[in-house]
């Protein structure tokens, strides 16, 4: 049942449509006033009658009835109260009913959606800057197919650029094959930072980098194979991070993919008169648009993250005809991607207005900020360690006889971070703190999943006494505000999904989940759950579907649930 559409549908009328009317229901922040409320104030110029009149008028209009069981007109608003019992059965069953599909939808059913998140760079370590494209991002892709999109994950790899000339120049002079078979991303990444430091004193070295990344365009066998061992160790390496924060992609063509798919784009460009040069450079002018030229090919001829990215956004929109491509990427970034975007418009690809830029804020840590090029980096890897270690240790001071201790610790403490990480609008700049995120009564993954926990243990429990939950809500006892509270939570799931998918923010979905464990820990400390026979059924009932849809807001997230904490 959606009130909003039902309320909406049964007052308008004229000078109020529908839609503007259920755009107008809000909640009101005092549950006791009523479950929703309609401001009048927005109709009171048309109907030519002050917002309490309107209200009056409104209320005359709009009868109780079996789904509306109250209606008030207090100060301008009229406030609704919708009949509990028909909201609980009909959410209980239907979370009965949909079970892990509860929440999804097929409002995206023959919709395509590239998202382009995580993009690591080859031989540069998986660092803390990646931790929020990859977890937005791979919330965002479960997020789509739940509503049954189909989402292509992209993992457009950096493995193009002078930095691969480098590295073959530093391996060639001070590289070992096994200690960078064994050593992998920091082993490479030493390397490059030492590049840089010798650099500094031999400027040569830039020469030959350049050099010898002119021999991996060019195809040279030798440089060819290094440069892809490169990338074979820094995948295998970023792939058991992929498993922990249950992250997927459908293609990994990265940059050095477009290098023969770029001529087609700079003709193009040409062609249309859009190039000019600047500087012995080629660029497009986007002075009108006040921005800065976008550069397509550098003075030596060599092309940019620009053009690739161009050519990357043409080639996806032929392979996968999207209807939305998405490039979750922080805010530094804001520029280049509103170049690109603009520059394909003017090219006119009237599919530009569907390339959109899902820009979020930086994650720190205490130790504070960090450059590849110094070597001072703080590697995602060791923040999951370290994070898990931590959990691990909370929780056998709480229950050192838990059985699993291990996995439900890797759960825990991978969770956390993943939360840290999305708990917050995503442009905004966080500070990770692993005391914070791993508070059992904090805003946190933690509390969810020990609520959880909680719930697990109370219907394992009934199931020991040979309790049932109902399966049936015809008849229902009456509800207290407790149980009513988390009904009315339960019941706003599909929307949550949806305008989490509409704003591309996961943030709505892990809130939510705060928010229903809440409520749930509430309903679970006030009301008896197993106690009172005659609600007992129903209890039980709504704790089932309390843990159904808990698993599935932080299975949209990427985070596990365990049975016992
Ligand atoms: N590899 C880039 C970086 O780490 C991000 C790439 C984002 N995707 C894109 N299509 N530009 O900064």
């Amino acid at each position: 049942m959606d009130y909003r559409k039902y309320i909406a549908h049964r007052l308008a009328a004229e000078g109020m449509t529908e839609e503007e009317v259920a755009e107008a229901i809000a909640v009101p922040p005092d549950p006791s006033l009523g479950d929703y409320a309609l401001p009048c104030f927005k109709f009171s110029k048309v109907l030519r009658k002050s917002p309490v009149a309107v209200a009056e008028t409104l209320k005359e209009r709009f009868p109780a009835d079996d789904v509306i069981e109250e209606v008030s007109a207090v100060n301008g608003y009229l406030n609704f109260k919708v009949n509990k019992r028909g909201l609980a059965a009909e959410t209980l069953s239907r979370i009965l009913r949909e079970g892990e599909q509860y929440g999804g939808s097929d409002c995206g059913t023959g919709k395509t959606i590239c998202i382009d998140y995580s993009s690591v760079n080859i031989a540069k370590p998986f660092h803390i800057g990646h931790l929020s494209t990859t977890v937005i991002g791979g919330a965002l892709y479960r997020i789509f197919r739940f509503l049954g999109y189909h989402a292509v994950g992209i993992n457009h790899l950096g493995d193009y650029g002078t930095q691969f000339g480098k590295l073959i120049s530093a391996y060639r002079r001070w590289g070992d094959r096994e200690l960078v078979e064994k050593g992998g991303i920091r082993a490479l990444n030493e390397l490059y930072v030492r590049f840089h430091r010798e650099a500094e004193k031999d400027p040569a070295l830039e020469d030959e980098a350049r050099a010898y990344f002119k021999k991996i365009e060019e195809g040279d066998a030798e440089c060819r194979s290094l440069f892809e061992w490169f990338k074979q160790l820094t995948l295998k390496e970023v792939s058991k991070i992929y498993d922990l924060l249950d992250i997927r992609f459908d293609s990994y063509a990265g940059e050095s993919f477009y290098q023969d798919k770029m001529q087609p784009v700079i003709d193009e460009l040409r062609e249309k008169g859009l190039l000019v040069e600047s500087r012995g450079a080629q660029v497009v002018d986007l002075e009108a648009y006040g921005m800065p030229p976008c550069i397509i090919l550098k003075s030596d001829g060599s092309s940019l993250y620009a053009t690739r990215d161009m050519a990357a956004a043409i080639y996806r929109k032929q392979t996968y005809d999207f209807d939305k491509c998405l490039y979750v990427v922080a805010y530094q970034q804001n520029l280049h991607f509103r170049q690109f975007f603009k520059v394909l418009e003017l090219m006119g690809k009237e599919w530009a207005k569907d390339l959109v830029h899902v820009a979020y804020g930086m994650v720190s840590l205490e130790e504070g900020a960090m450059s590849t090029r110094k070597g001072n980096v703080v590697f995602l890897e060791d923040i999951l360690e370290k994070s898990v270690k931590k959990a691990y240790e909370i929780i056998d001071m709480k229950n050192p006889s838990l059985s699993g201790k291990e996995e439900i610790a890797g759960k825990v403490g991978v969770g956390a971070v993943i939360f840290g990480a999305l708990y917050n609008n995503k442009i905004k700049d966080i500070v990770f703190s692993y005391d914070k995120a791993l508070n059992f009564d904090g805003e946190t993954s933690v509390y969810v999943q020990y609520t959880c926990a909680r719930a697990s243990s109370v219907l394992s429990k009934a199931n020991e006494s040979g309790f049932c939950a109902s399966s049936d809500f015809s008849e229902l006892p009456p509800l207290c505000s407790q149980e009513f509270e988390l009904v009315k939570s339960l019941a706003e799931f599909p929307d949550v999904v949806r305008s989490a998918a509409e704003k591309y923010e996961p943030s709505f979905v892990a809130r939510y989940s705060v928010d229903v464990a809440q409520r749930f820990n509430k309903f679970y400390f006030d009301c008896k759950i197993l106690q009172e026979e005659e609600t007992r059924a129903f209890r039980l009932a709504l704790t089932q579907a309390t843990l159904t849809v808990l698993k599935n807001a932080l299975g949209l997230l990427g985070i596990g649930v365990p049975e016992k904490m």
